[in-house]
């Protein structure tokens, strides 16, 4: 989704929005541009397509102006062109804006009945329009926004320029991300945290209704709109903990995945303890509080977030004997679910703690007073701001489109949580292993993760296979299914390809249709003695309509699956509940391979945003 970025202080504002505006390209972009304020007045470029476009654009000028404000656009309000990319403007205005104004037609009704000519299609320029008009009608810079942030309807947030004034910024915070970056020689504001330079030392997230005014030498204001007041600037100290780039591989997500062994090795040993000589699993104590007390969880996530949660319900259901519901964030909100706050607590899934229906689920469940519990990657993002509790995913910066360290980290997780919820007696029943046996092999998954990524050669030969075929079947049973459905997805985000997940057992009642001579049909087998003859029953069903089979399933049970397959996958074997952790890598290498042979810009996939702030 869209990016901002903006700089006030002593130096050249440019190659620092230049740099951040390439920091946020992992976010989803079309179109880019910058306006730099220069004392022989503002310079404006904006382009189509690349931030690298829009630097070829700017080579070469002489522009010392050290105050700027930069925007990465991802088309809403019109199509993705010069005209409507930002920075828009008005007079001497210049602004770039995050979010959806929803009252923005009629606005702009009002605005054309009145004269006003516009150059673009966008709410954003309805925005400068209207608080230029208030400045003509006599108010000052920041009373003419105020007041006109009481005729926008919607969740947003902008960062405008003045070319003349003292106080030449103005950052406001409705509803879409946005934090001030702090450094010696000025400040930054952006909507992520990765947009800004090393010399950031600090970090102060806005909150909503926060408007900030910024004085050219980079000192700033906050004050609460909400409250009518100054609010105190809470400074958060800013690691720099992943924030390299992509080194020596060729992407982002092929790093990502690679980086997921040493990113477990770490989660498990914050969170598994040995106390009195047994492994147990232990959280924060709000964490803890907010789990006690549920007698049932509804977990709530969009994409990727989503698929966790369901194989949360799994894992939740079977090992920790409370019932558990999933529903996709966009839905949930609109359903009108039925949230019980005696029993309930929500489970809100969002690697980035700013997807906008996740976001609104959380603020439904706390108005019906139900405990919120967040599993985030991003630290001060609004999903850990709004819980009640949060647990971070601890997975670092993720900067490929496609989430695969911040899946794996949910997974692991949601596992852990239905650990900590189970009781011995229960456990014992469903697995055959004691809590202290499964926390064991837990602890050993890494070191599988290390091998599943060593399975290059095999994922290549299939990826080869995938990338001539116009349509891919996944098929797993049990917490397979929604490890099949995400393994679609991958395939289908980065590779282009149509691929969709099924249950084993819903073949037959409908998919087994897709399956002709040649459709390649992958199926998901964790070492589970009920499900593998299930499972290989399904396969041989799809094998008899000349399906292409390919199966990923653990060692122990390579004889019952490989002799019906083209092509397998055998992965180490470990307890069938923690199989999808180590099968989830050889997917995510799948689809990444399939891209790399079609050529495809694994990174940025087309119409595709990291972070989805509207709704
Ligand atoms: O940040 P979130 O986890 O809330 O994002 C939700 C989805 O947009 C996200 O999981 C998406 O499906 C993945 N990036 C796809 O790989």
């Amino acid at each position: 989704m869209c990016g901002i970025i903006g700089y006030a202080g002593l130096s050249p504002a440019l190659p620092y929005l230049l740099k951040g505006l390439e920091q946020l390209e992992y976010r989803g972009y079309d179109s880019a541009g910058i306006a730099i304020m220069e004392e022989s007045g503002p310079r404006v470029v904006k382009s189509v397509g690349s931030t690298a476009r829009l630097k070829e654009r700017i080579a070469g000028e002489q522009l010392p102006g050290s105050v700027g404000i930069g925007h990465t656009r991802w088309a809403t309000h019109g199509a993705p062109s010069e005209a409507n990319a930002h920075p828009q403007w008005a007079g001497p205005l210049y602004i770039v804006h995050n979010g959806i104004v929803e009252n923005e037609r009629v606005l702009r009704e009002g605005l054309v009945a009145d004269g006003e000519v516009f150059a673009s299609d966008t709410d954003t320029e309805t925005i400068v329009r209207l608080i230029y008009r208030t400045m003509k009608g006599g108010s000052g810079f920041s009373e003419s926004v105020r007041r006109v942030l009481s005729l926008l309807e919607g969740s947003y947030s902008f960062l405008i320029a003045h070319a003349d004034l003292e106080e030449p910024l103005i950052a406001v915070h409705r509803g879409a991300p946005l934090l001030l970056g702090a450094c010696t020689h000025g400040v930054f504001v952006a909507s992520d945290m990765t947009a800004f330079p090393v010399e950031v030392h600090s970090t102060i997230p806005l909150e909503k209704d926060d408007m900030v005014t910024i004085r050219a030498d980079g000192r700033f204001e906050i004050i609460s709109l909400a409250h009518s007041r100054e609010r105190e600037a809470k400074l958060v100290s800013r690691s720099h903990h992943g924030v390299h780039g992509k080194g020596e591989y060729p992407h982002y997500m092929f790093k990502e995945i690679c980086e997921q062994p040493e990113m477990l090795g770490a989660l498990l040993s914050g969170k598994i303890r040995r106390e009195n000589g047994l492994l147990n699993v232990r959280f924060a104590a709000e964490t803890e509080k907010v789990l006690s007390r549920a007698r049932r969880i509804r977990i709530v996530g969009c994409g990727t977030s989503f698929h966790a949660g369901l194989l949360g319900k799994y894992r939740i259901e079977s090992l920790a004997g409370i019932p558990v519901e999933v529903d996709i964030a966009s839905e949930f909100r609109y359903r009108n679910p039925i949230l019980d706050p005696e029993n309930d607590l929500l489970i809100a899934l969002t690697q980035s703690g700013e997807t906008a229906d996740t976001l609104a689920a959380i603020r439904m469940a706390r108005a019906s007073g139900v405990p919120t519990l967040a599993l985030v990657n991003v630290e001060g993002s609004t999903a850990t701001r709004e819980a009640d509790a949060s647990i971070f995913l601890e997975a670092g910066p993720e900067f490929g489109v496609a989430a695969t360290k911040t899946f794996l980290s949910q997974i692991a997780i949601l596992t852990l949580i239905a650990l900590r919820l189970s009781s011995d007696s229960r456990l014992a029943e469903r697995t055959g292993l004691s809590k202290g046996g499964i926390l064991e092999a837990f602890l050993k998954i890494p070191m599988l993760l290390d091998k599943s990524l060593s399975l290059s050669t095999g994922v290549t030969g299939i990826a080869r296979r995938l990338a001539e075929s116009r349509s891919v079947l996944f098929m797993g049973r049990g917490g397979d299914f929604p490890l099949a459905l995400e393994g679609a997805l991958k395939l289908k985000e980065i590779t282009y390809i149509h691929a969709e997940g099924y249950a084993g057992g819903e073949l037959k009642h409908g998919p087994l249709a897709l399956v002709e001579e040649g459709t390649p049909v992958l199926s998901l087998l964790s070492p589970d003695p009920q499900l593998v003859p299930k499972m290989v029953s399904n396969m041989k069903e799809t094998l008899s309509r000349g399906a292409f089979l390919i199966s990923i399933g653990s060692d122990h049970y390579l004889d019952e699956f490989s002799p019906v397959s083209s092509m397998s996958l055998s992965l180490p074997d470990c307890p069938p509940v923690l199989f999808p952790l180590v099968a989830a890598v050889p997917l995510q290498l799948l689809a990444y391979h399939t891209a790399c042979f079609k050529g495809l810009d694994v990174d940025r996939p087309r119409n595709l945003a990291k972070s989805v702030t509207v709704e």
